[in-house]
This record gives structure tokens, sequence and C-alpha cells, in this order.
């Protein structure tokens, strides 16, 4: 077999005269009748190939039997393209390779796609045949991203002296709020493993057992339905420390972030990023993970909307609810009915009965309200507004009247649009942001009980220690979430150490002393025993790559993903097994007794 000495994203006019052999891809042919040109393709690049039928026949004649993605391998010298020949857009198109002979080392049958146009190809087709889209451009680049930040970041944790230390697959399961997957157990008839949702009470335990700084690249699963940044299969870089508080927990995180963005982007982030109350992003983004890179903060008008003569804001207001708007600066361009339909229906889907609007126009030196509920404000209170949003001519003001719960959940999106659909952002750019001072606990209006924002192993601050059972609601806990452009990209806490604080903990949530014991006494046991101040968090390492690379879609960053169905189209996953496999594992399906049926 010829063996390759350069890649093919490799030669440059200085190796022209060099004899090189390439192995690759046949990406594209072009038979000129004379003259044949291939360019061949591997994971660095490309590279044309000229045959010629004069200088070498049998090359010559075997290239014409050449088709797309047959793999080869060719020998020949590195000559200048021609005059005006030259493409600069490539970091080869200053040369080809002259081929004296080529060896055919596979075949390849028409793909069912063409690689350079899959942009515009249908997802299902491609996963389908995920080998064939792993060969563009863009697939190795992601793939290669996510290899340099999972290099950059064991070197980083190595040098700060972290161990990486694998915990089990098949395990008892972690309450992080998902389903689990469960794994049937052979030798323990009707009993059943689950898939860790994420490695926490192993990762605690293993600061009890001395490990002090511990790191994991790790898989976790989550049954929940795979959304454009979620899957049910995703990675974590886990990490847990001990003797620490939030703030070197923060810092070590950041210096990790800092040289992931430095060795994979060469961007220099400015260290400490900042940090922002859980209240005050919820009051100024409607939303625990804001996304920084743009302003148009939400304001609670409420006040100012009672004065009003608008029945809409002041029934909402004498029910409880409240007024909350935002100023989308040069909203002028929306129109009338891109306002009421697109962006009423857009805040309709998150459960807003309407949206009122009005917009800011310059008339004879003043700032007035035209349009929508233009007409309910009277004249100092459009003053009051303008001052309170720093509104100017040519923006839009749009508020929801409901439930402070709705008037976020419809605002937040909506936010992100307007600010997208504006271009008000440079969308190069990064918004870090740490959110912290977490409630504890929020009530869960369904079950009639306290759920923990985060997980039940989160410390609360000590100095709220003595409100835990008078007031739940209102202790705040030692969790932080880092946030990047709007995605929470990482999140962890200070943990509780201490068995009887663990034990209240799971009490008020509603957890029975029996429950405790059944679900977690391997981990109130290990407690008991010295277990040290630790704390920690885990990033989503797809999520991550996903901002590095810029896609908005967790599957391209992910070589064998699933789809929104949690299947995989490439190996048909999940499928049906043997009536043996089952009876061994003495289970039955209702599924079973009909007959095997693909996943649709
Ligand atoms: P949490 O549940 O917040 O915390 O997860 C940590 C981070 O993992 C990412 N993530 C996901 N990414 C893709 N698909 C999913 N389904 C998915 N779920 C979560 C997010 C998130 O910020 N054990 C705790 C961490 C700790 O306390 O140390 C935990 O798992 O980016």
């Amino acid at each position: 077999m010829i063996k390759r000495t350069h890649t093919c994203g490799e030669l440059r006019i200085e190796n022209a005269g060099t004899k090189v052999a390439l192995s690759g891809w046949v990406k594209s042919y072009r038979d000129h009748g004379n003259l044949v040109f291939i360019d061949l393709r591997d994971r660095d690049g490309f590279t044309q190939l000229v045959f010629n039928p004069e200088a070498f026949p049998d090359a010559h004649q075997l290239s014409r039997s050449l088709r797309c993605e047959w793999v080869i391998a060719a020998c020949g010298v590195v000559q200048p393209r021609g005059e005006g020949l030259e493409n600069p857009k490539i970091p080869t198109g200053q040369i080809e390779v002259a081929v004296e002979s080529i060896q055919i080392l596979n075949e390849s049958k028409t793909p069912p796609f063409e690689i350079d146009a899959a942009d515009k190809t249908n997802e299902e087709l491609r996963l389908t045949h995920r080998y064939i889209d792993l060969r563009r451009p863009a697939m190795q680049h992601k793939l290669k991203t996510r290899h340099q930040v999972t290099s950059s970041v064991r070197r980083y944790f190595d040098q700060l002296g972290f161990w990486e230390i694998e915990t089990p697959m098949l395990g008892k399961s972690t309450p992080e709020g998902a389903r689990d997957f469960l794994v049937p157990s052979r030798l323990s008839e009707g009993c059943f493993y689950a898939l860790p949702q994420s490695p926490q009470l192993f990762k605690q335990i293993l600061m009890v057992g001395q490990v002090e700084k511990y790191f994991q690249i790790v898989r976790c699963f989550r049954d929940e339905d795979p959304r454009a940044d979620r899957q049910a299969e995703f990675t974590q870089i886990d990490v847990e420390m001990s003797f620490v508080d939030t703030d070197d927990v923060i810092s070590v995180h950041e210096g990790m972030i800092a040289q992931v963005w430095k060795e994979v982007l060469g961007v220099e982030l400015t260290l400490p990023m900042p940090r922002i109350p859980y209240a005050q992003a919820m009051e100024e983004y409607g939303v625990d993970r804001p996304d920084m890179r743009f302003e148009m903060k939400l304001k609670n008008v409420s006040d100012l909307a009672a004065k009003t003569s608008f029945k809409v804001f002041t029934s909402v207001i004498e029910n409880g609810g409240v007024v909350k708007g935002l100023c989308a600066k040069g909203g002028d361009v929306y129109s009338r009915s891109d306002i009421e339909k697109t962006l009423t229906s857009f805040v309709a889907d998150y459960g807003a009965k309407g949206l009122a609007w009005c917009k800011v126009k310059e008339e004879s030196g003043e700032l007035t309200f035209v349009g929508g509920a233009a007409k309910f404000f009277e004249g100092p209170l459009q003053k009051e507004l303008v001052a309170l949003f720093d509104a100017a001519d040519g923006d839009l003001l749009l508020f929801v009247a409901d439930t402070e719960k709705t008037a976020n959940k419809a605002l937040a999106p909506l936010r992100c649009k307007l600010a997208r659909e504006l271009k008000l952002y440079d969308d190069k750019s990064f918004g870090f942001v740490w959110v912290v001072d977490f409630p504890l606990m929020e009530w869960n209006e369904e079950e009639g009980r306290f759920d923990s924002l985060h997980h039940p192993f989160t410390a609360p601050v000590p100095e709220e220690v003595d409100k835990l059972e008078s007031d739940p609601g209102h202790v705040c806990s030692q969790a932080y979430d880092l946030v990047l452009n709007g995605y929470e990209i990482g999140g962890g806490s200070i943990r509780i150490h201490q068995p009887a604080m663990q034990r209240r903990i799971f009490r008020l949530l509603n957890i029975s002393d029996e429950q405790a014991q059944d679900r977690f006494g391997f981990f109130l046991k290990a407690l008991e025993y010295g277990a040290p101040p630790h704390g920690g968090l885990a990033f989503g390492l797809d999520r991550l790559v996903m901002l590095l690379t810029g896609t908005e879609n967790i599957r391209d960053v992910i070589a064998f993903p699933k789809t929104q169905r949690g299947q995989c189209l490439l190996t048909e996953a999940p499928s049906d097994v043997d009536a043996k496999q089952l009876e061994e594992l003495n289970l039955r399906t209702q599924r079973h007794s009909h007959a095997p049926k693909k996943p649709s």
C-alpha cells in the first residue's frame, strides 16, 4: 500500500518539487477530457490531484474510474498550479500534486446526500448515515473542538492536583429531578440498576474518602424529552473539592473556562466573571439564566400601570398580579400586525393572555407614545415610563399583565427574540454570569410540598439556618450556576456535610426518615464517618462545545446523538430484544406478545 507522507491539508508552495503520497476520500472529480482533476480530502483539508495522460497514462486511466467518496492513495510530485488557477480561499490552493500512481483502497456507493450540500439535507438522513455526515468540515471541526476542550480540561485539573476518578454507571438512582433509565439485573431477579443522572453522591462520598480534589468527564443519563440543548445521554465535567467555600469553587472553574477559551478560541476572558443574585436575575431578566450580551432589562411597572385607565392592567393588579415590560431599542421596525399577531402569539405560547404595546415617537421635540395602548397613558405617565426605560424615538414598549411567574415566563424569551431579531448584540461575543443566592427550596403547587431548587444535598446559607422550619421558602442556598449567552452551562453548590442537617433537609422536602434511610442510607452513613466540608460543580460539556462552536443544536456536537424521540437512527436503538434475553432477566413486556416493531 502507498503510505502517506503528508495530510491533505498540509502541502504549500514551499513543497513544490517534493515527491509526496496522500491518502483520503475523493471529494470531487472533474474530467477535462485530457487532464483529470480530483480533490482529495482527509480530516485535515483537501488537495488537488492532477492526472496527465501523456506523463503517466496508467494513473490517468485508473483515475477515470474514480467516483466521489472512493478511498484512494496517490503518489506524485507537488507543483505550483498554473497561472491564474490558484485558489486563495484554501490553504493548499497554490499547489497541486501531479500524480504518478494511485491505488484504490476502497470503493463507495453513491452517498445518500452530497457532503458539500449537507447543510441543506434533512437531519434524519444525516443521522442515519452519520459516518458520511461526520466527514463534513463543519462536523470535523466540532469533533476536534470537543476533543480540544476535554484535553484542555484534563490538563487544567491535573495541574491543580485533581484526580480523575470513574464512578459506576450501574448504580442506585440519585435524584436530579429527572426520570431514571433502569437496567434490569439478571443476578438479582426483579431488581434494577439506575444509570446515573449524575455522579452526585459518589463524588461526595469520594470527599469522605479523603480524595479532596476529584474530577471526571462523565456520561449522565436522564430520561427526559430531548430538546435543542438537552439530550437524554449527555456529558458532564464533574468536579468536587474539600475544604472550600463558594469563592474557591467559582475561581477554580472560572480559571478552567478561561483556559479553554484561550486554548480553543484564542479568546482572553476577563476574570472574575460578574455575579448576579437569583432574585435580581428574575426581576431584571425574568429567568435564572439571563443572556447578558444585551441590556433590555425587564421592569416592574405595576405602580405606574395602576394609574392608567387601562382595565387590563388595573384589574390584573387588583387581583395581585403585576405589569412587567421591556423597551426594545429600534422596535419601531415591527409593524402593528407583527406585534399583534407574531409577537402576541409568541408570548401566548408561554401562557401570557396578551401583549400591550406602544411605540415611542419624537413629535415637536417631545417623546410621546403612539399606537396600541398609547391612549391609556396620560402625558406625565408617559414621561415617567420614558425615564424608567430610558426610551428614545423609535423604541417599542411591550407589557405583559399577569401573575409575576407568567409575566416572567413570557417576557424572558421575548426579550431574547427581540434582541436577536433587532441585532442588539454581537453574536460572536460571550456573556458569562454567575447566578448566586438561589433559594434553597421552592414551593411545588401541584404536589403541595417544597422541592429543592438544585438538589437535596445543597447547603443552606449558615446565617439563615434558623429559618429552615419557620420560613423554608426564604432560605438561601450556597448554590451557583454559570450562565453563558442565556444557557445554563454549569451548576453546583457547597454541600451539606453533617448528617443531622442532611436529615433535616430531607424532612423539609417531605422525605421521611424511613424513606431517607431506604434511598440514601448508604450516603447518610458515609456522612457519619468524618465527612469534610466540601462543594463542587458540574458543567454540561455538550452545551459548552455548542457555545464554543456557535451551534444551537446539541446533536451537532455529539458524534452519535439521539433524535427528539430518543432514537439513534444509525443503529436503530432502542429496538426489540430476543425473547431469550428477556427470559434470562425474567422480564415480560406487553409489547413482546405482539409482532416485533421497528422504531418509527
Ligand atoms: P445539573 O443538573 O445542573 O447539576 O447539571 C449540570 C449541568 O449539566 C448540563 N445538563 C445537560 N446537558 C445536556 N442535556 C441534559 N439533559 C442536561 N442536563 C444537565 C447543564 C447543567 O448546568 N450533580 C449536579 C452538579 C453539582 O451539584 O455539582 C448536577 O448534575 O449544563
